[in-house]
């Protein structure tokens, strides 16, 4: 059957071992928004502390066996959401099977996500250049869903300095990077003051899905 969405559903390599998957989560995308509701109704969003004092423009959340947290000691995984003192809510089966097979898309067919990072993003909320790097292990892609309003990319190479390329991530958009792109700098410049979505209104968010532990 011809594919009307083709150009919606274009696969783009935004480097040797990255795919941006447009439109590949847009199916699932509203079902999602619930369970991060439910997500955030157990383990609210909430604003880091960076090791250097900051506060983080974005506020995170998180699901699965551990999530990716920091204050003034540093950034690291933890299993029980400091909030809280409890467990993370559990990853939903819906979203570990979505990153599974979104990695398979891009090339990588072994992934099984343990952790998943949720940002959200309100008007000005950026996130700088970095790597992901607090990970076990670095053989395993990462694999980001982005949902709600729209927001510019970042990807560079493997050096800070590496000029980055900019790309719009919309709702049901993935991005996957792997490979001699695992530790790529990558961040999002800051949410405009135009960008919504119908089912959001000026808010982002986007999930980050990780063999972590
Ligand atoms: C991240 O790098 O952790 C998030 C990137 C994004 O929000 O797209
Ligand atoms: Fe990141």
């Amino acid at each position: 059957m011809q594919d009307l969405f083709a150009e919606d559903n274009a696969n783009f390599e935004i480097a040797p071992g990255a795919w941006l998957l447009k439109g590949y989560a847009a199916a699932q995308a509203s079902d999602l928004l619930v369970l991060i509701e439910q997500i955030a109704e157990q383990s609210p969003f909430r604003q880091h502390m960076t090791p250097g004092g900051h506060r983080m423009s974005s506020a995170q959340t998180g699901c699965g066996a551990a999530s990716w947290v920091s204050d003034r000691r540093g950034y690291r995984y933890d299993r029980l959401d400091p909030e809280t003192g409890q467990p993370w809510p559990a990853m939903p089966q819906a979203c570990a099977e979505l990153a599974c097979t979104a990695a398979q898309a891009a090339g990588y067919p072994d992934f099984i996500p343990d952790v998943c990072l949720l940002n959200q993003y309100t008007t000005g909320s950026r996130m700088g250049l970095h790597q992901d790097k607090d990970e076990q292990d670095f053989s395993a892609p990462i694999v980001s869903v982005s949902l709600g309003a729209e927001m510019t990319f970042l990807f560079g190479g493997p050096l800070r300095n590496d000029k980055p390329s900019r790309w719009k991530l919309e709702h049901g958009d993935v991005v996957v990077w792997g490979g001699p792109s695992r530790l790529n700098f990558h961040g999002v410049a800051p949410l405009g003051k135009r960008a919504s979505h119908p089912l959001t209104g000026a808010v982002r968010y986007n999930l980050t899905f990780r063999q972590a532990l």
